[in-house]
């Protein structure tokens, strides 16, 4: 991420007095393409550029989850984020839903490639979890998947069908793009993640921006989750929304070890996105639920 043109980009966006851009959904909804599916699983694995925003989701999920939960993940796609997030909470127990059977075979190949003994994978449909009980979940967990989705009333849908399966008091942690007044910026943050990039991965960081739900929007069909949810974005602009409940147990040693373990693996590059991301995240009122550096 680069500093300061960010940071203009951001201003402007902030000081626009135009409603957000109208959404263009996705061009793929369910990822089927080949060619994207490739670089979006390379760029999320653990030396990939998106790593860090894997781990920064990964650890503010932590301290949501109990020993022996059960989890589910809306559009697990390659399963690099929930391989993350596995193996910070290696006592719950998770299940990656997705509704490309190509994407679901990215996925078997990092739950192999990482080890990881609790995560199942199935393939479904978010927008009725249909072949799911009522209250068969502890966790519900979704990150940037929402903007998939085609329009305002499948998204309230799918919002609806994570209440359904969620049990009452159980946990949420939704994350996504938010949709900017400025389609420079949009085509700023598309470049600026694309260097060394492949083209595939540019086109798909664009639509995403570019069908992402507004912030108002995110709120209106997370309500079905009643009080005890707080939405958080990016300070100055929702480059991220994160929609979640409260915390249900202070993350202990053995996270925190991992967690540390999981950041010094990163590229001193990684390391860096890292800690603009937290900072920038900070400054909309989301902190990290422990020190990491
Ligand atoms: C951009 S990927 C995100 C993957 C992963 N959660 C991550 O953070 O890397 C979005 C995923 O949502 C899936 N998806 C789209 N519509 C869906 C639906 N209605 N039900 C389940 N999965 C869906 C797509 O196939 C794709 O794998």
């Amino acid at each position: 991420m680069s500093g300061p043109l960010m940071l203009a980009h951001l201003l402007l966006e902030r000081q626009s007095r135009r409603p957000e851009l109208p959404r263009i959904p996705e061009p793929a909804l369910v990822m089927d393409d080949l060619a994207q599916n490739a670089a979006f699983a390379l760029a999320g694995r653990e030396d990939g550029s998106l790593a860090f925003l894997y781990l920064y989701h990964a650890l503010q999920i932590t301290p949501l989850l109990c020993p022996g939960d059960q989890v589910l993940d809306l559009g697990c796609g390659p399963a690099n984020q929930l391989a993350q997030i596995a193996r910070l909470n290696p006592e719950a127990r998770f299940t990656g839903l997705d509704a490309s059977r190509q994407m679901l075979e990215r996925a078997e190949e990092t739950v192999a490639r990482c080890q990881l003994a609790n995560i199942a994978l199935q393939a479904g449909d978010m927008t009725t979890l249909n072949g799911f009980a009522d209250a068969a979940f502890d966790g519900v967990i979704s990150t940037m998947s929402l903007h998939h989705l085609p329009d305002f009333a499948a998204l309230a849908a799918a919002m609806r069908a994570a209440q359904r399966v969620l049990k009452p008091g159980g946990s949420l942690y939704l994350v996504d793009f938010g949709r900017f007044k400025r389609a420079a910026t949009q085509r700023f943050f598309a470049a600026d993640r694309s260097d060394n990039q492949p083209e595939a991965l540019r086109r798909d960081y664009f639509n995403s921006m570019q069908a992402a739900f507004s912030v108002a929007e995110l709120r209106q069909a997370t309500a079905v989750f009643g009080g005890g949810i707080a939405c958080y974005t990016t300070a100055l602009a929702p480059f991220m929304v994160v929609i979640k409940s409260s915390e249900r147990r202070s993350p202990d040693d053995a996270v925190r070890q991992t967690g540390r373990a999981m950041y010094a693996q990163m590229s001193a590059a990684l390391q860096k996105d890292f800690r603009l991301y937290t900072r920038w995240f900070q400054s909309g009122g989301l902190t990290l639920p422990f020190r990491l550096y």
